[in-house]
């Protein structure tokens, strides 16, 4: 449970979740039906769950087995309390289990995309379809409900499941095998829709704005008089709104501090500095700190010892800033959803040792304050807007926490960091010109050690070569390069050889990641 928003949102859903992969996607989709949502885990006791008085509950999916000794289960007064309730999957077959309909494993398993036949008129369908009308659905289930619970109706059947959908109007319990919240069913959102407003009778009152102040005022209710936050503010996106936030509601009671490794994008620092400083008056201490960083870095070339030694200092250039401040009680972090989801031993981990503010609450040894931990990154880049902070801080692409330091290939030197921030500005500058900015998720450029010849004039020259890497991405775990038209790509080639010097060739990198990663170390 956030430990910010909630008690103050005025109507609240809550997704128990099962163990599903899509738990999130679901209070997402519920929160694009302008109804604050929350996620619990399944074996919150009743009483817990009640006391947040939720105006409806969502079982999730989970990979397990109802049938199965040790299954995850909520108590069965849950489903006596009076409070309206979704099944999904996982979710769809605890009812039936739990209320004594029948439930074995399905003849056969329904993976994708899948014929759904509506049999019954039933509310949740309302304005979908109606009886005998046929929708493609997504399904990803084993098990089927083969036998609908005294009270219910079977409201839609598969060519392998005969209860695909079952309704109890009288007590407000539903069920549904598919999953409504992916993209894959195109009625889900309505059918969500139809359940937590027209069956819960929610307002669709809730907003990034009642979001904010709902935020506010559990930070506030948190962070006792005279205490102070602690913030290691990046200047991206998620740092960003994290900071406008606390601002909002802390005031000065907000510390960031912004360690400049020497590392950022030509003027970023400058540029952060400034919307902090001027738009929302935060109380900043902007650390230059690039020659410490620099220093620890020379002689390096190996990209772990790189992102290792950039941590280590990071650490310890905070602490250092952080130590003489009075009555500190909390830091601050930016985390979102999939940051939640993805920490504790991704596979990503082990490639690249990300270097972000991850190492700091080990050693500050404060509680953590996150606000934004249940939503999504364009949830927060809204949010960002409602707190009123620039285009060119809400909508940036996401940048590496060690920086520029991993995309100046080899040894890092000073020379070599002002050279590609030079590049590097010129590709963002005509990628925003070309009006691609937005539709690519990051664009940079990458600087490398090795040098070739070439004519300029009538000179000979021997310089290095610059990388220009573009991709698309839905998550980052994969990413495809972004097929740009071949002017833009003319046009940012002939402005660095032109502009830049020290570089006289410009590659465009055309690999997928996998196998290839994003950044080039
Ligand atoms: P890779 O290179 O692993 O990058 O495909 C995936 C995404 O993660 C970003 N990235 C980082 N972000 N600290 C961060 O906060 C890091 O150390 C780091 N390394 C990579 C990368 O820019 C891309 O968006």
């Amino acid at each position: 449970m956030s430990q910010i928003a909630h008690g103050a949102a005025r109507e609240i859903v809550y997704v128990l979740d099962f163990g599903a992969q899509y738990s999130q996607l679901i209070a997402r989709k519920v929160r694009e039906c302008g109804v604050y949502c929350e996620i619990l885990p399944f074996d919150t006791p009743t009483s817990g769950i009640l006391a947040g008085k939720p105006k409806a509950l969502i079982f999730s999916g989970g990979p397990a087995s109802v049938y199965e000794q040790g299954s995850p289960a909520c108590a069965r007064d849950l489903l006596e309390s009076g409070v309206p309730i979704l099944g999904i999957c996982y979710g769809h077959q605890l009812i039936a289990h739990l209320l004594g309909g029948e439930v074995r494993p399905g003849e056969r398993k329904e993976y994708g995309r899948t014929e759904l036949e509506v049999i019954s008129d039933d509310r949740l369908f309302l304005g979908i379809a109606g009886r005998g009308a046929s929708l493609a659905c997504w399904m990803s289930h084993g098990d089927t409900v083969w036998q609908v619970p005294q009270g219910f109706v079977a409201t839609a059947k598969t060519h392998d499941a005969p209860v695909a959908a079952m309704a109890d109007p009288v007590r407000r319990i539903f069920g549904v095998q598919f999953h409504p919240e992916v993209v894959h069913t195109p009625f889900g959102k309505d059918l969500l829709r139809n359940f937590v407003i027209g069956q819960a009778g929610c307002q669709a009152s809730w907003s990034i704005g009642s979001f904010i102040e709902a935020a506010v005022a559990g930070i506030r209710g948190r962070v006792g008089e005279g205490e102070r936050v602690l913030l290691a503010l990046s200047g991206g996106v998620d740092s960003s709104v994290c900071a406008a936030l606390l601002c909002r509601a802390l005031g000065h009671r907000l510390t960031c501090i912004l360690v400049d490794h020497g590392f950022m994008r030509k003027g970023e620092a400058q540029r952060v500095v400034d919307v902090f400083r001027r738009s929302f008056d935060v109380d900043l201490v902007h650390v230059d700190a690039a020659d410490r960083f620099l220093a620890k870095l020379e002689g390096i070339s190996d990209p772990e010892e790189k992102r290792r030694r950039i941590g280590e200092e990071f650490i310890r250039v905070f602490e250092e800033h952080s130590e003489h401040l009075a009555n500190v009680k909390y830091l601050a972090q930016g985390t979102l959803y999939p940051d939640v989801i993805e920490s504790g031993g991704r596979v990503a981990a082990t490639i690249k040792t990300h270097h972000n503010v991850g190492g700091l609450p080990d050693v500050m040894k404060l509680p953590l304050i996150e606000p934004l931990r249940d939503l999504f990154k364009d949830e927060v880049r809204r949010l960002g807007r409602g707190l009123g902070l620039p285009e060119n801080i809400v909508g940036r692409h996401p940048f590496p926490g060690p920086g520029l330091a991993i995309r100046v290939i080899g040894e890092v030197t000073k020379a070599a960091l002002d050279t590609l921030r030079e590049a590097d500005a010129i590709a963002i500058e005509e990628i925003r010109a070309a009006d691609l900015y937005d539709s690519t998720a990051q664009a940079f450029v990458v600087l490398l050690p090795v040098r070739s010849v070439g004519v300029m004039g009538d000179q000979r020259t021997y310089a290095n070569t610059a990388v220009l890497r573009v991709v698309t991405t839905e998550d980052f775990m994969t990413a495809d390069w972004a097929r740009l038209p071949y002017d833009l790509l003319a046009r940012i080639s002939n402005r660095i050889i032109n502009e830049v010097p020290g570089i006289n060739r410009v590659a465009y990198d055309i690999s997928s990641k996998p196998p290839a990663t994003v950044e080039w170390e």
